[in-house]
């Protein structure tokens, strides 16, 4: 794909300066609760954006690199609850994020947290992911997606996994094709990955449906389950994955 990566460059620092400014004014600011609620997802809410992880994460165990990576990961509240539990035994998660939040050292951990963006993945080694996700995260966020796409497949290992939810775009009539998700799809596609969409609802506590859209993207080569089958098959038990969750919670 034909792009002139050193403008791009360019225009993703000013406009990481700008997201951090952004992100740090919206939490001090007069919007701060509402904009922490955006931050800090539950590990529930993940699984359900994501419309399930166990099929994800089993796939995971597989690879040679068992690391999982949270990109745009807020308050990293959903990734340490998903470490917790039973469904992320095995596994080591770690969040990165413009903005390093305050309530780090109560929940993951600061060795757990990296400040970087997602266009640079900075301090993360080549192939040394075996997935990444992004829930309204930084895929949803960012200045560059093909400097994304490109560091996201510098970081994940062959056969390693990308799985996220994406907001399809208000008003967009060529759902889930909005001209974000169709760039990152074709990026992934043009590097030879093997990639599944689905759409879905994620329901609000007042009754609304969200439409939503959940991609899967798995490195070449071409795996023993295809993009479309994992997709499927965490999407039969994604409510039963959340009772567990809730469940080990109470606990
Ligand atoms: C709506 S919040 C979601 C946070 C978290 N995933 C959750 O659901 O609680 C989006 C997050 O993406 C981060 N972000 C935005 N642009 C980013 C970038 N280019 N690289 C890394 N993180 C980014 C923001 O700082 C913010 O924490």
């Amino acid at each position: 794909m034909k792009y002139n990566l050193k403008t791009e460059e360019k225009k993703v620092v000013k406009e990481i300066d700008k997201a951090k400014k952004l992100h740090r004014e919206g939490v001090k600011g007069l919007r701060g609760k509402l904009w922490r609620a955006f931050r800090d997802r539950s590990p529930e809410s993940y699984v359900e954006s994501l419309r399930g992880v166990d099929a994800f994460f089993s796939h995971v165990r597989k690879l040679p690199k068992k690391q999982i990576i949270d990109l745009g990961t807020g308050t990293a509240r959903a990734i340490h609850g998903l470490s917790e539990g039973l469904m992320g035994e095995g596994l080591s998660f770690k969040g990165i994020d413009v903005v390093r939040p305050d309530q780090l050292n109560d929940l993951i951990g600061n060795e757990h947290f990296i400040e970087t963006s997602v266009e640079e993945l900075g301090g993360i080694d080549d192939e040394s992911c075996g997935g990444l996700l992004s829930v309204a995260g930084a895929l949803s966020y960012t200045a560059s997606i093909p400097l994304s796409i490109l560091s996201i497949d510098r970081v994940l290992v062959p056969g390693g996994i990308l799985k996220a939810s994406l907001s399809p775009g208000l008003g967009n009539k060529k759902w889930p094709y909005n001209e974000r998700n169709r760039q990152i799809i074709d990026w992934l596609k043009s590097l030879g990955y093997d990639v599944s969409l689905k759409k879905v609802y994620l329901k609000k506590a007042n009754g609304a449906r969200i439409p939503n859209v959940v991609l899967i993207a798995i490195k070449p080569p071409l795996q023993e389950t295809s993009a479309k089958e994992l997709l499927e098959k965490d999407l039969e038990s994604w409510e039963k994955q959340m009772g567990q969750i809730s469940e080990e919670r109470r606990k």
